[in-house]
């Protein structure tokens, strides 16, 4: 998947244009919960970067994306808070990310990868964060809308039960919470799920 090409042709139909309904009700829901520093991986565009870092103006949150192009478009948005943009590979990462965050924020980042970089994923989040840091993610369960042609991906949809199989059961993450959000883009309503998970 040529993600950079993709942002160039401005054929980018997961970007709304505004954050995660999902991520909005998590921190109205959860007020000064998310503190210290934040990873957002793929974070496109930066809209959840943003919102993120405008509710509290002491986190510092990093979105980190394989894409120049989205980046570089993330850069020309008004600041938001204290919010930076680094393009960069998560299954690369750079010494500076590793045991660096508070929270790791996950929208449409995973069920962009193939599927067979899950186990990989995984890894990468629990190495970015501190020890007992946290991942909170909403996930795409089903995600083939009018928006997708069915059965084909990017992007992949995924089960809770594979979730928990990979984060939870794999020793690497323990469960705090997981809820389908009531707030979700037009289209995506029932078909994501949130987590919460501390890191072992
Ligand atoms: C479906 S888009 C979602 C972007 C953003 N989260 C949003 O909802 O607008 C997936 C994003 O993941 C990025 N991406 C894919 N693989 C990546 C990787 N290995 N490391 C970092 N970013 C990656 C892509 O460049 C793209 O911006």
């Amino acid at each position: 998947m040529n993600w950079d090409q993709l942002y160039h042709e401005q054929h980018t139909p997961w970007d709304k244009g505004h954050a995660a309904p999902p991520l909005l009700e998590w921190m109205e829901a959860h007020p000064g919960v998310m503190q210290g520093t934040v990873l957002v991986p793929g974070s496109g565009t930066g809209h959840d970067v943003r919102a993120i870092a405008a509710s509290d103006a002491s986190l510092t949150v990093v979105g980190l994306d394989l894409s120049p192009k989205a980046v570089e478009l993330a850069l020309a948005y008004p600041p938001a808070g204290s919010e930076h943009y680094e393009t960069g590979d998560l299954f690369h990462l750079e010494g500076h990310h590793r045991g660096r965050y508070d929270w790791i924020w996950e929208h449409t980042c995973f069920c962009a990868i193939d599927p067979g970089q899950r186990d990989a994923y995984v890894t990468a989040v629990h190495e970015a964060l501190k020890p007992e840091g946290n991942f909170l993610g909403v996930f795409y369960l089903n995600p083939y809308d009018e928006e997708h042609q069915e059965g084909e991906g990017p992007p992949h949809g995924t089960s809770t039960g594979e979730l928990i199989s990979r984060f939870v059961e794999s020793g690497k993450f323990r469960l705090v919470e997981d809820y389908i959000p009531t707030r979700s883009y037009a289209g995506r309503e029932g078909l994501e799920l949130v987590l919460r998970m501390t890191k072992n």
